[in-house]
């Protein structure tokens, strides 16, 4: 009987131990989302790049979506194809199959020449199901009167609005926008943008963005320990925009910042927050 009951002990205290251990590691885990894709070895916004991100284990990917001519969603982060095509033009102005024939590739590298900007659903499709979340950027909303409705009813035909969806993510620097988003999608996550010189952080906005947002994602810049610990207590994750030196990486999981948006994901190897 005492050998049961000393057995029965042990195995609550292992259990309780390998709880705690699973918190802990739960606490400091810091979510690592690939900026537009893993964006420093594939060109940004584009199959390849959230491939690659897949592969390398990031968490997240984040995309950028904006709406062509004829109504369809893109992902695409300029508002012009100038940089990151070979062609030139407004999005707006085009429809979704002169998009289509642009090459989305080869500004980043010739081997990527066949690379064509994605639609949303088109991402949404491979991605569902996978490990990978995605981190949505309703990108100049203000140019695409409707694109709240038409990225909630993407979501919502691929039953991806559920509460216990924890891998889509919306945000935006239009707050408007987030506040129309989440009343549309109110079982999924969203998150204020900020821009660095204007990382609105006063007691008065961070209690009006908590009441529709998770997230307060500010530029890497305005991050100080202070700020982060602030949000916290407002019931918001931080997540800092845009990494690009591994240097960088150190400061903010120190400030305990929640997760980092990087272009390259394998920065991230074997971080966690509060060091
Ligand atoms: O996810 C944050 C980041 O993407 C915001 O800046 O200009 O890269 O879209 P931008
Ligand atoms: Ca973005």
């Amino acid at each position: 009987m005492k050998k049961l009951i000393a057995g029965s002990l042990s195995i609550a205290l292992i259990s309780s131990f390998a709880m705690d251990s699973a918190q802990a590691a739960s606490k400091n885990k810091v979510t690592n989302v690939a900026h537009r894709g893993a964006s420093g070895y594939a060109p940004e916004n584009t199959i390849a790049a959230f491939d690659k991100a897949v592969q390398m284990g990031a968490d997240y990917f984040e995309i950028d979506v904006q709406v062509s001519k004829d109504g369809k969603l893109v992902l695409i982060h300029d508002n012009t194809v100038n940089r990151t095509t070979n062609g030139k033009g407004f999005i707006g102005t085009k429809t979704l199959a002169e998009l289509k024939q642009l090459d989305a590739g080869s500004w980043f590298n010739p081997s990527f020449q066949n690379e064509k900007i994605p639609t949303f659903e088109e991402v949404l499709d491979r991605y569902k199901g996978n490990k990978i979340g995605i981190l949505i950027e309703l990108k100049s909303p203000e140019l695409y009167p409707g694109v709240e409705e038409k990225v909630a009813k993407a979501l919502k035909d691929r039953n991806l609005d559920k509460p216990s969806n924890n891998k889509i993510i919306i945000q935006s620097f239009n707050h408007l926008s987030v506040q129309k988003s989440k009343q549309l999608l109110p079982n999924i996550p969203h998150g204020v943008l900020l821009y660095s010189k204007t990382p609105m952080s006063d007691d008065l906005s961070l209690k009006r963005f908590s009441q529709y947002a998770d997230y307060y994602n500010p530029s890497k810049s305005s991050i100080t320990k202070e700020l982060v610990d602030k949000v916290h207590r407002y019931g918001m994750k931080v997540e800092p925009y845009t990494v690009r030196k591994s240097e960088e990486v150190d400061p903010l999981l120190q400030a305990g910042v929640d997760g980092i948006i990087t272009d390259y994901p394998d920065f991230m190897y074997g971080k966690t927050k509060r060091k």
